[in-house]
């Protein structure tokens, strides 16, 4: 009897072990299941949504921050333009100024740029009032800022962008690396589809997020939208309105930049301190400096230009172009 019940308590409890065993593994297969769930990326599908356009700006601005560091400074020995210009090919020194190398664009190149408004307001919480005399705030703190801290390093080695043409490249009709020849005729329609689309686009607020320096030489304020249509918007819009565009086009989608100047050179004057700085590091001051002066500037913009540029670059190094400016002039976001 005792022995059939041990025996049979033997097999009772088997199962039973087993069981325990299968919920014990189901318990903790269970769990792992859920904090899987719960930490990995959430499905693709509202990915597109959960990061705001401008997250993705500020993660691009991180990245060309660094590009400096990572390639070097590039501009040093021959530089690339992010256009992929040889920079040595865009400049020359003649009679000891730097005078850019004018080349002919053809077909011209057709660029879709905001225009950045010289109406501004200063950041209360900067140095900017104190250090930028009243008149400057007037018309340009910006570009006088850019060139009082850096022109003294630089001298000759140094273009500064002309601040009456500060934009944004948005997109491309042509470009020369997918030249897209058009008619007069073409021209005219391409410019009249633009104003048309300009017309449903709301004027922005923009912030100056960071100055970067990019590995190129290129000086460049990353700017974020406080309001209006958003970049990826408008490149959207232009891109429907221009249907013979270049499919690739230049510029990431979120990216509100504009350049200041471009570096030809190593700087020139040092004082005894900052003799210490080796390597990239009186880069990285000089780009603090400017931060510290113009970061957090507000600007407006309200201008959609279509311009054929008949130079390369010619936005870029007052070449020949023909500028049609038009108003954003939708109301309401
Ligand atoms: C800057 O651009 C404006 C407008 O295109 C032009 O009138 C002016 O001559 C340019 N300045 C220089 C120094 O080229």
């Amino acid at each position: 009897m005792a022995k059939g019940f041990i025996k049979n308590c033997w097999w009772w409890t088997r199962p039973v072990k087993i069981t325990v065993i299968w919920l014990i593994c189901a318990a903790s297969f269970y769990s792992f299941f859920h904090m899987a769930l719960r930490n990995s990326p959430r499905p693709t599908i509202s990915e597109g949504s959960s990061i705001s356009n401008a997250e993705k700006r500020s993660i691009l601005y991180t990245k060309m921050e660094k590009d400096l560091d990572e390639n070097g400074a590039v501009f040093l020995k021959q530089g690339e333009t992010s256009q992929s210009l040889s920079l040595s090919d865009l400049f020359t020194l003649k009679d000891g100024t730097v005078t850019p190398v004018l080349r002919a664009a053809n077909p011209p190149i057709r660029a879709n740029v905001l225009h950045l408004s010289s109406e501004y307001s200063v950041p209360i919480s900067t140095k900017v009032l104190i250090e930028i005399p009243s008149w400057a705030l007037h018309f340009f703190p910006l570009a006088e800022a850019v060139k009082n801290i850096l022109l003294p390093y630089f001298d000759k080695a140094i273009w500064f962008q002309n601040s009456s043409i500060y934009h944004f490249s948005m997109f491309h009709a042509s470009h020369h690396i997918s030249p897209v020849p058009a008619t007069e005729a073409e021209v005219e329609a391409e410019a009249s589809a633009v104003k048309a689309s300009a017309e449903s686009m709301c004027p922005l607020s923009i912030a100056l997020d960071r100055v970067v320096l990019t590995s190129t030489g290129v000086l460049l304020g990353c700017w974020q939208v406080v309001s209006g249509t958003d970049p990826v918007t408008i490149r959207a819009k232009l891109k429907t309105a221009l249907p013979r565009a270049p499919q690739k086009q230049l510029y990431d989608d979120t990216m509100l930049h504009t350049s200041f100047a471009r570096l030809l050179g190593p700087p020139k004057k040092f004082s005894e301190e900052e003799n210490k700085f080796s390597g990239l590091q009186i880069f990285h001051e000089l780009v603090n400096r400017v931060n510290n002066q113009i970061r957090g500037l507000k600007a407006m913009v309200s201008e959609l230009w279509y311009v054929e540029e008949y130079d390369l670059l010619a936005l870029a190094l007052n070449g020949k172009m023909k500028i049609r400016k038009f108003q954003m002039r939708c109301s309401k976001p």
